[in-house]
């Protein structure tokens, strides 16, 4: 990578970890900071071209248009463009990184691309990977407290499909998400290595819910 690109990364890096510090529903600094890592190291496994640039610049971007930071698509693509558009970057670097965390930041929502470029699947893998396995049950835990959900309640099924709308203003418990998206998460994986980082979160998820059954009445 160029001397100027690690600049920006660096520049970039700060941005999204002041706008991130205080955050304690699952979108710390720390996500962010899995989030790349995982891209990058899935990156390395790619038998194709990857843009380590593009892919690193999305990773750190990926959730600056959340809606819980931002108050619609419209201000958090304005916070995007505003932040890329100081560095002259090529406009085709720029649009790429733009669509990647455009795409990759309203799910559930009227946003349904599918990202087609390598760089956009290792992110939203990465992205996805941070939701399950033993991060994703401490994140879920987090999110629901912080919504101030329950953990569990016995009597509530999971819905099998809901809007965005539902999904984020739901009195889900926090078991129900997992029936709701994270044990889904791993079809859903666009890379091979995707594939295989996920295959271990994803049992380790199976055995904590069994684990948590067999304690849930106190009785064993
Ligand atoms: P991201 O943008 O990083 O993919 P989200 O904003 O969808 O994640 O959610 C942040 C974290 O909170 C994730 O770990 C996610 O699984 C969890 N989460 C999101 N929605 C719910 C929910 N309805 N109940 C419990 N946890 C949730
Ligand atoms: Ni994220």
């Amino acid at each position: 990578m160029e001397k100027q690109q690690e600049e920006i990364i660096a520049l970039t890096e700060q941005f999204v970890a002041d706008l991130f510090q205080n955050d304690a529903s699952g979108h710390d600094w720390w996500h962010i900071h899995r989030v790349r890592n995982l891209a990058k190291q899935m990156a390395a496994e790619e038998p194709g071209p990857v843009n380590a640039f593009v892919c690193e610049m999305a990773a750190l971007l990926h959730d600056v248009p959340d809606d819980k930071l931002v108050k619609n698509a419209a201000e958090g693509e304005k916070r995007l463009m505003d932040w890329l558009n100081q560095f002259s970057l090529p406009k085709e670097i720029q649009e790429q990184i733009l669509f990647i965390v455009l795409n990759l930041s309203y799910k559930g929502g009227t946003n349904k691309v599918q990202l087609d470029s390598i760089e956009g699947m290792l992110v939203q893998d990465a992205d996805r990977l941070d939701a399950i396995g033993a991060i994703g049950i401490a994140r879920t835990m987090a999110f629901s407290g912080s919504r101030g959900r329950l953990i569990h309640d016995p009597s509530k099924k999971p819905r099998e499909s809901m809007s965005y709308e539902e999904y984020r203003s739901g009195d889900d418990t926090a078991i129900m998400h997992f029936y709701e998206k994270l044990l889904k998460l791993k079809d859903t994986m666009n890379t091979q290595t995707g594939k295989v980082f996920a295959q271990r979160r994803h049992e380790y998820m199976e055995t904590f819910l069994e684990e948590f059954y067999l304690e849930w009445d106190g009785l064993r």
